[in-house]
């Protein structure tokens, strides 16, 4: 049943066997899966529509395949550990025969509260064991879910429930995190003011706060589970119907509907999962990022649950209520895999060892990094400090839409080299292409990112919008799929990913739009143009800068920056709010109109040295006054 690489050699020999011939390597792996009906085709597909189907006409569901597969073996294996935001909070530990019962449940209560297959429900919920609970009662009765990060603001909620046609928001009355408790609830009433197609909202009791409950619409957690069964027949789906939503930021102003659909995603998932962190039964997996992104969806619930693992969950914060939280629970659980982001790591950095030092940490086999670039010294400070040199780093590269790890070294298999994501797994064909679109072969090679061939966890569009899936992904480069990353393959045929090419930003591993940033700031009355870009962060990777064109009447320039950073929080969400804010006199454009963004990003990391000709700019006087106002003169 395990398809788990063991060996260097292995590696190399699955992955020829994946290129030769995918469809004969997917249908091996596929086969052990449950499955009600057997695929009748492995694959069709063309990057032109582009129109990618896997496993055609199979019929299975991916909750059987995490409970109904390893109920009779892991019945009493923890599926979830859980640890809460404060430490003397009792903690949970979920079975595998509790979580199936406690999502038939909540299957029964979303069908007594309407919701049928097909439908949309959003959850908006902290990182407790029933957001997990949420989203596999989802879908095991085929209602498609789509999590939205529970930091984003009222306003981003609600363009993602229109955009979806969403009938049910799963949310709670508050989420503590950190020393915060935040009042999810009120958010979430705001928002569905807006939206019309919600008909309920259910509410898990979490910090007991005061909340308004709208008779008719809002129904607690609790009350919806009352008296409901805890079996269920899960439904059948197709191998292609819809498993999830996920909106993400891209370089259009408005985040898009990553689809991702029920076959694929799940042998995807869980091959990756086992295969990049060795995975052994028995192990404690812990990743600690939030279910609403796609690396709480792959990593922490459907790839471990899949594999039969036990994935802990943690409520809150790395620094909570002490710099060394995170060290603190990687001890008192055992953790064997840890899996975290870069930004965690620079912002744990700062406190030096000394959080560290109460902790044995000798648990660990495997650690690993997701979302950014790691640079070399977080690299050295991560490996030498947390892995005790003694484990291997696997710094893995993926996106929203590829579903699943790309490129990563499979832990302790293949090698580890600092800063570089490394090796494609088995079945991910990677390439290097010039701005034409030539493939750049060989080594010492640098140019933009692309997947020549499709694999079992790609997006298969953009939710109500094909044309946005086929332009952004699938129009730059002929019959391949862009990722929107730059990247080198050294000379050592290693890649390394040199970050995004486009106008995406990521900070502390979140995706940002700048067109979605300056959409925000123009929100702002006073503000009469904005031009957002992405600077050189300690802590961050990457912070946002803003420079803004204002009416400053009545307002001072601190006043009016502030104005400015609330205003982006409030339509977005904390996430997003400008580090600077720079009133400008204009904006460096060309003669056509288009803002020469290179020119500010060079300011923006106080690098002037090299502008480039600015002669040609429609305003080239401008540019002095940016230089001038930045302080750089
Ligand atoms: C970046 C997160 C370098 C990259 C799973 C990508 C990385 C974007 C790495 C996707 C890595 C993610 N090394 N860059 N190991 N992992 N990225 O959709 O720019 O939130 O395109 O998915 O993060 O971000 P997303």
């Amino acid at each position: 049943m395990s398809h788990k690489i063991q060996t260097l050699s292995g590696y190399f020999h699955e992955y020829q066997k994946s290129v030769t011939n995918p469809e004969a390597f997917w249908a091996r792996i596929a086969e052990s899966f449950h499955w009600k009906k057997q695929w009748d085709k492995t694959l069709e597909w063309n990057f032109e529509e582009p129109d990618v189907k896997w496993f055609v006409n199979g019929k299975l569901n991916i909750t059987e395949n995490i409970f109904e597969r390893h109920l009779y073996t892991k019945g009493d294996t923890p599926a979830i550990i859980w640890e809460p935001n404060g430490p003397n909070e009792a903690n949970r530990i979920v079975t595998y025969r509790e979580l199936y019962e406690m999502t038939n449940q909540f299957c029964n209560a979303l069908e007594a509260q309407g919701i049928q297959k097909g439908d949309r429900v959003i959850i908006y919920m902290p990182m407790v064991p029933e957001a997990a609970v949420a989203m596999l009662a989802c879908a095991r009765i085929g209602a498609i879910h789509s999590v939205v990060f529970a930091g984003f603001s009222s306003s981003s909620l609600a363009d993602r429930i229109n955009d979806c046609e969403a009938k049910m928001v799963l949310t709670s009355d508050g989420n503590f995190r950190g020393a915060k408790q935040i009042p999810v609830k009120a958010v979430v009433d705001e928002a569905v003011e807006n939206t019309p197609s919600i008909e309920k909202v259910i509410v898990l009791k979490r910090t007991g706060e005061e909340v308004v409950m709208k008779e008719g619409r809002d129904v607690w957690w609790h009350d919806a589970i009352q008296g409901q069964s805890s079996e269920y027949t899960a439904k059948e789906m197709d191998s292609e119907d819809l498993l999830f939503i996920l909106y993400t930021s891209g370089s259009t102003g408005k985040p898009k509907g990553v689809v991702h659909t029920t076959g694929g995603y799940m042998v995807y998932s869980e091959y990756s999962f086992s295969n990049v962190f060795q995975y052994s039964q028995g192990d404690v997996y812990w990743c600690t990022a939030d279910i609403g992104w796609i690396t709480g969806h792959s990593y922490i619930v459907y790839g471990p649950l899949l594999a039969g693992a036990t994935t802990l969950m943690f409520e809150g914060v790395p620094t909570f209520p002490h710099a060394g939280r995170f060290w603190e629970i990687v001890d008192k659980y055992k953790v064997n895999q840890f899996y975290t982001a870069p930004t965690a790591i620079r912002a744990l950095q700062v406190y030096g060892l000394e959080p560290i030092a109460p902790y044995s940490l000798d648990s660990l086999k495997v650690i690993g990094s997701v979302g950014e670039p790691i640079n070399e010294e977080a690299w050295h400070w991560y490996h030498d400090h947390i892995g005790k040199g003694n484990c291997p780093l696997v710094d893995t590269w993926w996106q929203t839409e590829t579903g699943g790890i790309m490129i990563s070294a499979l832990a302790g298999i293949t090698p580890n080299k600092p800063a570089h994501a490394s090796l494609p797994l088995p079945g991910i064909q990677p390439v290097i292409v010039d701005a034409e679109g030539n493939e750049l072969k060989g080594n010492n090679v640098e140019g933009n990112l692309c997947i020549k061939f499709p694999w079992p966890s790609m997006l298969r569009t953009t939710y109500g919008d094909h044309e946005k899936c086929k332009n952004v992904y699938f129009s730059a480069y002929k019959n391949m799929y862009f990722t929107g990353d730059g990247a080198k393959r050294d000379h050592d045929g290693y890649l390394r990913i040199l970050g995004r090419v486009d106008d995406v930003i990521n900070v502390s591993g979140h995706r940002m739009g700048t067109a979605e940033v300056e959409n925000a700031i123009n929100e702002h009355p006073k503000v009469v143009e904005s031009a957002v870009v992405g600077y050189p962060h300690d802590v961050k990777g990457q912070g946002i800068y803003a420079y803004v064109i204002c009416d400053m009447e009545g307002r001072t320039e601190e006043s009016l920056k502030q104005e400015i950073k609330d205003t982006v929080r409030k339509i977005i969400g904390p996430i997003a709010k400008p580090d600077m804010v720079q009133i400008v006199p204009g904006l460096p454009k060309t003669r056509s109109g288009k803002i020469m963004r290179r020119i500010l990003r060079k300011v923006a990391s106080k690098d002037i040295s090299n502008l480039g000709d600015t002669s040609t700019l429609l305003n080239p006087e401008v540019v002095d006054q940016i230089v001038e106002g930045a302080g750089l003169k």
